[in-house]
Parts: structure tokens; sequence; C-alpha cells
């Protein structure tokens, strides 16, 4: 159903409606079919965007360039050092200024005002990269690969290990619900998302016939689910004195293999991204030489394993990004 969401800025699921989302995630399967066909699709040739990074990126900030390049567009990318806003001007300034240069703005960075207010001054749509409260962006992926696994993601339970009341996990449980899915946040009481949060969603399942379901019990998680998902134990923003804690608080909430044994033999693992999986990396080198951890938040032999799809849902970041871009901005 082709439904018209031009001109509106995408900063979190809450603010669309379950046939909107399907809707951007259909075109997402389109514009997937295309790249893979290699047709061309210069569909917004003269537009021009900005992507705005206060926080580092891979996968998204190269999403919404090949993306923008790919449907014709031409792109800015400013990180924090290379302008002005925020030191010598005010967000509102720039982004009035933006907004008279560009056809939209991509924005990631800490709070989430922040992208609010962009939206508000600017006037222009403006996409929500990451922030610390809501990752929408990711969530679109995220449903698109659970889609090419299952078809109708409907009834699918899909349980978030770790860190539940961070910007994926409170994402997650905002599509989930919109989309008429069982999520369960497994984790430990003290990172449980917000009671208000909760019972939103809540109130969008009484509609769509999903379910939030909260446990700090990882048998209980496992138990039924169609997705094991997980991500990084301390994000982007959080001080590193918090390593100790939230080792000693997660330890138990790693995806292993007797994690996944437990949920339904046909799951999937899915990662965010970027993962502490192994040693590969600076982080991941000192908390192995603090804490002797050989990976975090999930096992290397889960990662690599058969039921892993992060690499997919990381490809579909493009594609759907393509499809918000596309649909706000035709
Ligand atoms: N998943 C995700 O947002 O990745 P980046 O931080 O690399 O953009
Ligand atoms: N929760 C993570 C997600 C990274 C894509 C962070 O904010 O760092």
């Amino acid at each position: 159903m082709a439904l018209n969401i031009r001109g509106r800025s995408f900063l979190t699921l809450l603010d669309f409606t379950t046939e909107e989302i399907n809707y951007l995630l259909e075109l997402s399967m389109e514009f997937k079919r295309m790249k893979d066909n290699g047709v061309e699709h210069k569909w917004l040739p003269n537009k021009n965007i900005v992507l705005l990074f206060e926080k580092t990126s891979t996968r998204t900030r190269c999403a919404f360039e090949v993306g923008a390049m790919d449907l014709g567009m031409g792109v800015t990318f400013l990180d924090s050092k290379s302008s002005q806003m925020g030191k010598k001007e005010s967000l509102a300034d720039t982004a009035k200024v933006l907004g008279r240069m560009y056809d939209g703005i991509e924005y990631r960075g800490y709070k989430q005002e922040v992208v609010e207010d962009l939206a508000k001054y600017s006037g222009v749509p403006v996409w929500n990269g990451l922030t610390d409260l809501y990752h929408p962006t990711q969530m679109l992926a995220d449903i698109m690969t659970v889609k090419q696994e299952f078809g109708d993601v409907r009834g699918r339970k899909l349980t978030f290990f770790g860190d539940a009341r961070n910007n994926v996990a409170n994402s997650l449980m905002i599509v989930c619900a919109k989309l008429g899915m069982h999520f369960c946040a497994c984790g430990p009481e003290e990172l449980m998302p917000t009671e208000d949060l909760v019972k939103t969603c809540r109130e969008i399942c009484e509609v769509t016939g999903g379910s939030v379901t909260l446990t700090s019990d990882v048998k209980e998680g496992a138990k039924d689910a169609d997705v094991c998902y997980t991500d990084i134990w301390v994000s982007m923003g959080e001080p590193d004195e918090i390593w100790a804690s939230r080792i000693d608080l997660l330890g138990k909430y790693a995806v292993t293999a007797d994690v996944m044994a437990m949920a339904k033999p046909t799951a999937i693992f899915m990662h965010c991204l970027p993962s502490f999986h192994d040693l590969n990396t600076t982080v991941g080198q000192e908390i192995h030489e603090k804490f002797g951890l050989e990976y975090m938040e999930v096992s290397d032999d889960v990662f690599l394993g058969k039921q892993a799809r992060q690499f997919q849902e990381a490809e579909n970041r493009m594609h759907t990004i393509k499809a918000v871009m596309y649909a706000t901005l035709k």
C-alpha cells in the first residue's frame, strides 16, 4: 500500500503507524531488488542532504551516503569538529541555515531533544541516525531481516539480551509493539526500560496483538524466541568507568551457544553492530587485559555460526535508510 509520508521527519517510530512502517519495509525490499539487479534508481536528482555526526559511525554514515548517491543526491558529511554547531552557533541557527541549503538532515548525537529541535527549526525532514534514547533507522533494517527469514513477523518473539534500556532496546520494543510481535527484555532489573515507555508499548500492543515482557531469567528470555538480539554493554557517550559494573551486571546475559540452544531451533541471532565477540578490537583487548573476558555480549561461535544474521542486517541499513529518505523527500 503506498502511503504518503512526504515532508515528515523520522525521529522515533512512535510517530509512525503500523501501516506506515510496513510501507517503508516494502519500499526497502523494492530498493534491495533494484540494487541486486543493477537497476538504476536515481529518483531524487537535484536534491542534497547533510549528515551531522556527533558520535562515530560506520554503518549509518555509509548507508546514508551510498543510499543518497544511489538516489542521485548530493551529500555533505559534518562531524562535531568540522562545523560551528553548538560551539559558536546555536542549534536553532544551525538548523535554519542547513534547512535553507539542504533538502534533508541526518543527525547522530546525544539528546533526543536535539534531533527534535533540528526538525522544528530547519523546516526540512530530519532523520534520527541514533540518539541516547532511540535508533529508529536501525529498526527498519532489523525487521526487514526478520521478514526475510520468517515472512510475516506478527506473533514472532524477539528477545533482547543485555542493557535493555539502551537506544536499540528501546526502539526494538517500540517496533515490535507496532508490528504485533512479542518483545522480551532480558537483563538485570537495574537495566530495564522505563515504566513510561513500557506502558506506552503495552498500550500499542493492545491494538496490534503484540506483547512486552521483562525478565531477568535467561531461560525465560530464550524460551520460544525466534530472534535472540544483543548489543554492546556500554553505549557511545557512556563513561569508560562504567565497564566494570556493566560486566558484573551483564556477564550472564551474553548470547552463547547455550542460550541459542534454549531458543527455537529455527531462531536467528541478530546484533546492530559493532560487536565485541573476539579480541580483534582495541576495546576488546583492553577489557581482556583488565577483566579476562574473551568476548562480551556474544560468543564468537554464535557470531560466526549458522544462525547469525548480523551482516545481512547491516546491509539492510542501506536499503531501509534509502526508503526513509525517498519516502520523506520525494
Ligand atoms: N548499527 C549502527 O548504527 O552502526 P554504526 O554505529 O556503525 O553506524
Ligand atoms: N547502543 C549502541 C548502539 C550502536 C549502534 C550505542 O549507542 O553505542
